[in-house]
């Protein structure tokens, strides 16, 4: 089945392109989320929340950009809730089941809810009696409709084939169950308002046009971080990869040098992400290592973490909340690498926003 997207009832408004406009979404897009579920009215269902509290292992299964949202789930559910969590690419689980703890929980992460791997997934699980949450933004798709639980992002309509709005949204209601399973250790109405804020901050004055200019002028680039960094490392590389066709890679920062650090020449671009203070001074000691090697660096950081020179600097958030905040830049840079090649930013080649075959 081909999902359509009705772009006639989604008008681009005064941005060139729906990337562009989704992005300028996010910061509504997070108060939307607030508004939906932390406000006096909104209860989770209480089953969903008892049968996830009582199980022993979370299993989170995406594919792309979902599932760069899911690695920050991990951290959340972990974290706030206190129960550990797998993350698994989709169409690799539904092949190669690992061994599964005694009281397992799935959470299917999908933008579209019709991703073939996913229900691959899907089918099996539920062969097996297993309970099923999906977090999706189209809570009509087969895999909301299929799954026993579903809980929508209301990020709205996402047309450009590169997902960006649909990830801060997700990691956003990540959050929010994980507060909920752990019973609300921090306020997350205050921290994801900031986090609104902060994406607010750096768009009205953000210069990423220039850096990109004279930073993505090759073939190939790398994003390096540590801990959350490096997940959001991995999706700013996706993102770069499907619409400039720039080859990038997202890796943990202190693993280049095992091997992958070979590829660095005069001028190969590395961007850092820094927004945990604890780990900084080593992400930075890498960066130094590739500089040395002739590489062109850039620096992301927050501002606790910051130093002097850093390139962008990001207002301070909640720490496992930091990627909605740090990814934007690493959005912009995308858009404008593959506007200032003349791409179809919206509908990138050989990609398709929802892939319904396995
Ligand atoms: C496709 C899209 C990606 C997306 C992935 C997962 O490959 O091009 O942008 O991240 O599917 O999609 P989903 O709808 O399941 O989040």
């Amino acid at each position: 089945k081909k999902i359509e997207l009705d772009e006639s009832s989604v008008e681009k408004g005064a941005y060139a392109h729906f990337m562009l406009k989704e992005i300028h979404e996010q910061p509504s897009v997070v108060r939307r989320l607030v508004s939906n579920y932390l406000n006096d009215t909104y209860t989770f269902d209480q089953n969903l929340i008892e049968k996830m509290r009582q199980s022993d292992r979370i299993y989170v299964l995406a594919a792309g950009t979902s599932m760069h949202a899911g690695f920050i789930g991990k951290r959340l559910f972990e974290s706030l809730a206190g129960i550990p969590t797998e993350v698994h690419i989709a169409s690799e689980f539904a092949y190669q089941m690992p061994l599964l703890t005694k009281n397992p929980f799935f959470v299917l992460v999908s933008q579209s809810g019709e991703t073939a791997d996913l229900r691959a997934c899907l089918v099996k699980l539920k062969k097996r009696n297993y309970e099923i949450l999906t977090i999706t933004n189209v809570i009509t798709s087969t895999l909301a409709r299929e799954a026993n639980y579903a809980l929508e992002l209301f990020a709205g309509p996402e047309i450009a084939v590169a997902s960006t709005k649909a990830y801060v949204a997700q990691v956003g209601l990540l959050a929010i169950l994980a507060n909920e399973l752990g019973a609300r250790p921090i306020n997350l109405y205050q921290e994801l308002t900031k986090v609104a804020l902060a994406i607010e901050n750096f768009l009205s004055e953000e210069k990423t046009l220039d850096i990109t200019r004279r930073m993505f002028t090759k073939k190939e680039c790398f994003y390096i971080g540590r801990g959350v960094d490096y997940y959001i490392g991995l999706e700013a590389a996706l993102k770069l990869k499907e619409i400039s066709y720039i080859h990038t890679e997202g890796f943990a920062a202190g693993e280049l040098k095992h091997g992958t650090i070979a590829l660095i020449e005069e001028d190969t671009p590395v961007v850092a992400i820094i927004s945990d203070i604890s780990i900084s001074s080593n992400t930075r000691s890498n960066l130094k290592e590739v500089e040395a090697r002739g590489a062109k660096t850039l620096i992301i950081s927050m501002k606790e973490a910051s130093q002097k020179d850093d390139d962008i600097v990001l207002d301070d958030v909640y720490p496992l909340l930091s990627p909605m905040v740090m990814v934007v830049p690493t959005q912009l840079f995308s858009y404008y690498a593959a506007l200032v090649r003349s791409y179809d930013i919206d509908k990138p080649r050989n990609l398709a926003k929802s892939v319904t075959v396995e």
